[in-house]
């Protein structure tokens, strides 16, 4: 599918990236027959299972199962979107990809003033770089300060940190290279002070500088050499370049390692100086958050290079259930979350000042998440106290009944029986009852980003309205209007297919690109569902019903939870009985679906 370009642009971008050529950039491809073979890139092997099919026009790994036509496979070597994707290819057969649904003017305007802040930025970098090795007397202080943290010579030179020295050195060498002012303060590098004279606002710091996916420096990070009553870091502001919602530190280097050799899990730091270290020391599948609370963005981005990430905070991060609620959001995004136990006050630079290998032993100990929660919990109260204990026992049971898998429940029961010395049908029974006073209270509240069940509805809800917009058989009688949308691009989308069928028109989904935003994240969630054949075939249709089961369940939870709330505050007896019988119709209904 062309989603939304000519599908002449597409046809003619395919025929210019033959399939063989573009991997055998990637990977030495040997010929057997009409088959090209290599070792997987996508997962470890010793004996090539990975075949390119050149008639055909299509890659398949009959080791990992992993497949689909060029674009894909630059889509996943590269870890970019279908848009990434496109744009290297065209790049590559020297094409323009083409203005119309995704180029407007006004985006091209905001490439080229991208494309001018990159390169101040890149300028800037290569600055603060010769300063360090300058010779100049007051680079030797960073010198200093690098040489007491450990960090080796070649260490440095593959962050490229470098050395601000004073406010007025940097503006003055970018006075020299043609930008305009306005340029220059956009980009960010640059402040104004209040006279309108531009200066460094990094002055006199070590400079740590952030590098996107695509090798582009994007921002800076600057801390100061010694203690003060400054902040010890001082980040660039939010830039065109820079979404620092969206962005890890060291993803660049973690780029460079997937295209080497597979990544099983990420480990997330929060800061430059822990990713660093740990790099030094041989762990090279780190980046960091730059501060403590990760965003969905973030997420999706670790998502693309691995499927577990291990959660590497400080010491002192540990009681802080806040903290550990924010890592709900990876669960959200469908990763695998552990957490890496870290002694009291210590950060992971401190550990591994003392050898890989004590580092080494803090990732072996690392826990699920849900283990780690209740290890926490452990952590915050004396379980030797009675009143303690009950807080512990509560509290872990609610993490506990928040656990979707019964085999996981079960065995974390057992593991509270042994701490707490309360036999597990007590604590089974309390955890229901727990269970249940929770739903009574449950708002009705529309679904959150938050919530643990939003991940899966999400994903149903984009399955069945992939399935409608691209016409499905097996979809054709499902009502749409049964879906319980909050999200504005699934409105827009589930209207526009209301309306078409309403009308007995043809659906095109395309036309959803004059309707959103061309870039709608959300719009290319779906569309990309129609790529590789995803909707097609038993299993897409399976997944279809799957789908609409879970959302009916969602449907019958959240009207459970409205009727015993309704429950709870009806004094009068008859519709008391009325909103009971309901209730327990509804129950039927939810057992029904449990069964299925
Ligand atoms: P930490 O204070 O834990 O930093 O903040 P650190 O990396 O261990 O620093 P060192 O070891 O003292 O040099 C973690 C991260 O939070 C962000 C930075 O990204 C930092 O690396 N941060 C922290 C700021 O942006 N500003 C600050 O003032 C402090
Ligand atoms: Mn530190």
């Amino acid at each position: 599918m062309s989603k939304g370009f000519d599908p002449r642009f597409m046809q003619e971008l395919k025929q210019k990236n033959d399939v063989v050529e573009v991997i055998g950039s990637y990977v030495s491809l040997d010929r057997k027959g009409g088959t090209h073979w290599a070792c997987c890139p996508f997962h470890h092997e010793r004996t090539p299972s990975f075949a390119v099919n050149q008639a055909e026009q299509f890659y398949h790994c009959f080791g990992c199962g992993v497949s689909g036509d060029v674009v894909r496979f630059v889509q996943e070597i590269e870890s970019t979107d279908f848009m990434g994707a496109v744009r290297i290819l065209a790049a590559r057969a020297k094409m323009t990809v083409p203005e119309s649904n995704f180029d407007t003017e006004k985006a091209i305007e905001m490439k080229k003033k991208r494309d001018t802040m990159a390169a101040i930025m890149l300028d800037c970098a290569k600055f603060y770089l010769s300063n360090l090795y300058s010779g100049d007397s007051r680079a030797e202080a960073h010198l200093q300060y690098i040489a007491n943290r450990k960090l080796s010579p070649s260490t440095v030179k593959k962050f490229g940190l470098g050395a601000s020295l004073d406010f007025f050195s940097l503006p003055d060498y970018l006075a020299g290279k043609g930008y305009s002012r306005q340029d220059l303060i956009d980009s960010g590098a640059l402040g104004e002070t209040k006279n309108g004279k531009l200066v460094d606002f990094e002055a006199g710091r070590l400079i740590f500088p952030i590098i996107n996916a695509f090798d582009e420096v994007v921002a800076f990070g600057g801390r100061l050499l010694e203690k003060s009553d400054f902040a010890k870091y001082k980040n660039t502001r939010e830039t065109l370049l820079f979404n620092k919602r969206k962005t890890l530190y060291n993803i660049n280097l973690l780029k460079k390692l997937k295209r080497k050799q597979p990544i099983k899990e990420v480990i997330m730091v929060e800061g430059y100086m822990d990713t660093i270290s740990l790099y030094q020391a041989g762990f090279e599948n780190v980046v960091a958050s730059m501060g403590t609370s990760l965003t969905t963005e973030q997420a999706r981005l670790v998502k693309r290079y691995a499927d577990t990430v291990l959660i590497s905070y400080d010491g002192d991060f540990a009681g802080q259930n806040a903290d550990l609620r924010g890592l709900e959001i990876l669960k959200d995004e469908a990763l695998n979350v552990r957490v890496v136990p870290m002694p009291d006050g210590l950060d992971p630079d401190d550990v591994v000042k003392q050898g890989a290998a004590a580092y080494q032993k803090c990732l072996d100990a690392a826990l699920p998440l849900v283990d780690y929660k209740i290890h926490a919990l452990e952590r915050k109260y004396d379980i030797t106290k009675t009143e303690d204990k009950r807080r512990f026992i509560a509290e872990a049971l609610q993490v506990v009944s928040a656990v979707e898998s019964e085999a996981v429940k079960e065995d974390l029961l057992k593991k509270l029986r042994e701490k707490t010395g309360v036999s597990y049908h007590a604590l089974e029974r309390d955890m229901q009852s727990g269970v249940k006073q929770l739903e009574i209270i449950a708002p009705k509240e529309k679904i959150s980003e938050t919530d643990s069940g939003a991940d899966k509805l999400t994903k149903a809800i984009r399955f069945i309205l992939a399935a409608k917009l691209f016409s499905e058989p097996y979809a054709k009688q499902y009502d749409i209007q049964s879906l319980p949308l909050s999200d504005e691009t699934h409105i827009v989308v589930a209207q526009y297919i209301l309306e078409r069928e309403q009308n007995g028109e043809r659906i095109r989904p395309s036309e959803l690109f004059e309707i959103l935003e061309e870039s709608s994240a959300e719009l290319n969630q779906i569309l990309d569902l129609n790529y590789e054949d995803k909707l097609e075939g038993e299993v897409a249709k399976r997944f279809f019903e799957d789908s609409v089961k879970a959302i009916e369940k969602f449907v019958v939870e959240r009207e459970i939870a409205e009727l015993n709330a309704q429950y709870g505050k009806e004094t009068d007896e008859e519709k008391r009985k009325m909103i009971a019988q309901q209730l327990s119709d509804k129950m039927k209904r939810r057992n029904q679906l449990k069964r299925k």
